[in-house]
């Protein structure tokens, strides 16, 4: 068992964490409409990267004694301006995460939540690479015309992008 607020705090961040994914998949349609499926590709494939971080949460809540309770999604962005834009707003998204996940840590200490400390290390890590990821690709795309030839590379390169 877990006391109630680091239940209640872990379980917003299991919703956080859909809720990111679902985000993602919006991304993905954006670039999908516009045809460059590589994009596409590597933002379905982080959706599937914060699912991956949803049942993370979800089973340490059940290792814990605790049931995960799944809340409403609410609806994400799928207009953009263009590409720059979306990794942009990316990178935001993953900032806001990593503030959450460092309240969480935060709330654990104050706990003595020990266990649940222990658990968050891996997404601390997590949340360099993800920012990390994501300002590499802005300022790559901020150098170069959206629909040119580095760009369609871009393109190329990310349509291999698989789940680590
Ligand atoms: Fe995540
Ligand atoms: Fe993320």
């Amino acid at each position: 068992m877990l006391p109630t607020k680091m239940t209640e705090a872990l379980n917003n961040q299991f919703n956080n964490e859909l809720q990111a994914a679902h985000a993602y998949k919006a991304m993905a349609t954006y670039f999908s409409d516009k045809g460059y499926q590589g994009f596409a590709n590597f933002y379905l494939v982080q959706s599937k990267e914060e699912d991956f971080h949803a049942m993370k949460f979800y089973h340490f809540l059940v290792t814990m004694g605790e049931k995960p309770v799944i809340q409403g999604l609410l609806e994400p962005k799928s207009v953009f301006e263009n590409a720059l834009d979306v990794v942009k707003q990316s990178l935001e998204q993953e900032k806001e995460v990593t503030r959450d996940i460092y309240s969480l840590v935060t709330l654990a200490e104050e706990l003595k939540e020990h266990s649940t400390k222990a658990f968050l290390d891996w997404f601390i890590k997590e949340q360099i690479e993800e920012e990390d990821a994501f300002r590499t690709i802005i300022v790559k795309l901020s150098g170069i015309q959206e629909g040119g030839e580095y760009f369609l590379k871009m393109d190329e390169d990310f349509s291999q992008r698989t789940m680590e």
